[in-house]
């Protein structure tokens, strides 16, 4: 099903890609990253163009919940740990002044997006101590805190961690309005970077500099970004007859859940992931039977899921590719706060571009702190690992004729193994279950009626079409 966002607006469509072309940068990936890069070149007077491989903000931009806040989890407490105060401090600016672009891009371009100040919450329901160490990390930062008891969430907390001056809006019709501007190619897939060339289906692209803004990068080395990120998916419920919560919510408990208000609708997200480790499905129903109990008399208006992807040592890659390819530059691994780091990114990259030092290095690629990410790094591998020597999941004595209609799973048929999906007609739709990336074992997702890879979180519909990177091919049927 659709986000609200994308239910609520048309971007015009663009052209695709249909000759060669010469153009000083090319920017790959028209969702938030690669618009506002785009968007801050053209200020500066730098010509570019973008290709996308689908629509404008059809990725995960479209399906955000678009909080544009610095209060990016309980995070400053082991940034200002495992890489000291001046590095904290370097994350903590760049994303309050991506707040304030926001607010002066709005202006100046008479921007309607529904943008509006309000304050973001961490709450907890089960301790005290994790919140209490985040609020002295906030106050060593210059950040405006606050802890307190009181919230409007429908159940009782043992405490929230509230910032000020944050902000929401539609994130779409903020991307349409500065897009539009833009020269955009899409349904323009680019297959390979082959020195300054891009090659695309219907044409080659010769670029002075290259910009990867795919979300996940499609180019697997130099860089080896899958080996230093994988993929988190969640889930959104937009209800309408529910209360306006004044305020940003997120809850750090295990189960907690995320609220936000627009217009009339509240957003409850939850149930989060790691892509490809969702076999027993459920997700959307455990939200409904939480909503059911905290917001009765609401109606459901829609429900969607996205994903993101999670450094390894929880702080996004925004710069130079790799240190062997100086044209080249990335943003990614936005760990679900892409709005802010989407215009850190564009400060960046524009600066890069211009051939000025990294404002922020904390950010840089090329960073890389072995004892800041050697564990969750253990983790990825094995998890890799895993993936890649799968055994099949067979169901045992399970032919395709005993597949319940809706449902899908992966058999052994005529010697092979194989991923079916059937609908609820009946019809049948096979493929292989070997991800199109590096090989990995597919799971079936009976939320999305997708195949999703635990490895580094690629996805495919059930005809085996590509939904999300790093995977550039669709899977063979
Ligand atoms: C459930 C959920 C809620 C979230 N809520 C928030 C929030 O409240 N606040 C916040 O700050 N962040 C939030 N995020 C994170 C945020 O939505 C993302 O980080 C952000 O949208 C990523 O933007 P992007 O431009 O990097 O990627 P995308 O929007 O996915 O854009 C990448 C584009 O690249 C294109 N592409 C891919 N491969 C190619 C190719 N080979 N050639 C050409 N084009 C290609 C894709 O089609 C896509 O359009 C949330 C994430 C999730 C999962
Ligand atoms: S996404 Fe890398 S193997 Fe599937």
């Amino acid at each position: 099903m659709e986000s609200i966002w994308k239910k609520d607006v048309q971007i015009a469509e663009r052209e695709s890609l249909s000759s060669n072309i010469k153009t000083d940068i090319a920017i790959i990936g028209a969702g938030m990253a690669g618009i506002l890069i785009g968007y801050f070149l053209k200020k500066s007077g730098i010509s570019c163009v973008i290709l996308e491989a689908d629509r404008i903000g059809s990725g995960q931009t479209g399906n955000t919940t678009a909080k544009i806040t610095f209060q990016h989890g309980v995070i400053y407490d082991r940034l200002i740990q495992k890489f000291g105060e001046e590095k904290a401090l370097q994350y903590v600016n760049a994303n309050k002044k991506a707040i304030d672009k926001y607010f002066r891009i709005v202006t100046e371009e008479g921007i309607d997006c529904m943008l509006e100040e309000c304050d973001a919450y961490l709450y907890s329901r089960n301790g005290m101590k994790q919140l209490e160490d985040e609020f002295t990390a906030a106050q060593k930062l210059g950040v405006q805190a606050e802890l307190t008891k009181d919230s409007n969430l429908p159940f009782d907390i043992s405490i929230a961690l509230k910032y000020s001056k944050q902000a929401q809006f539609h994130p779409l019709k903020f991307l349409k309005a500065i897009s539009e501007q833009l020269e955009v190619y899409e349904n323009t897939k680019v297959k390979a970077i082959e020195g300054k060339k891009l090659i695309t289906e219907n044409g080659v692209v010769l670029a002075e500099k290259i910009v990867i803004a795919t979300h996940f990068p499609f180019i697997n080395a130099p860089g080896y970004y899958f080996l230093r990120m994988h993929q988190e998916r969640s889930y959104v419920i937009a209800l309408e007859n529910a209360p306006q919560l004044n305020g940003m919510y997120r809850g750090i408990d295990e189960d907690g859940l995320s609220f936000r208000n627009s217009g009339n609708y509240l957003l409850v997200g939850g149930g989060g992931h790691r892509t490809g480790e969702n076999s027993s499905g459920g997700k959307y129903d455990l939200l409904r039977s939480r909503i059911k109990e905290y917001f009765p008399g609401s109606n459901e208006v829609a429900h969607w899921s996205a994903q993101d992807c999670m450094p390894i040592d929880g702080i996004p890659y925004i710069g130079q590719f790799s240190s062997s390819s100086p044209d080249i530059f990335v943003a990614t691994g936005f760990q679900k706060w892409g709005m802010t780091s989407s215009m850190v990114s564009a400060e960046v990259i524009s600066e890069l571009i211009k051939g000025n030092p990294h404002p922020y290095p904390v950010f840089s690629p090329q960073r890389f702190n072995l004892s800041a990410s050697a564990e969750q790094l253990a983790e990825d591998t094995i998890k890799a690992v895993k993936g890649l020597s799968a055994g099949i999941f067979k169901i045992p004595d399970e032919e395709i004729s005993q597949i319940p209609c809706g449902h899908g799973g992966i058999v052994e048929y005529d010697g092979e193994k194989v991923g079916i999906y059937k609908n609820e007609e009946g019809k049948i739709f096979t493929v292989s279950t070997r991800c199109s990336h590096l090989g990995c074992q597919l799971e079936w997702n009976p939320d999305e009626l997708s195949w999703d890879c635990p490895c580094h979180g690629s996805r495919f519909d059930y005809h085996g079409k590509l939904l999300n990177n790093p995977a550039i091919e669709d899977l063979k049927r």
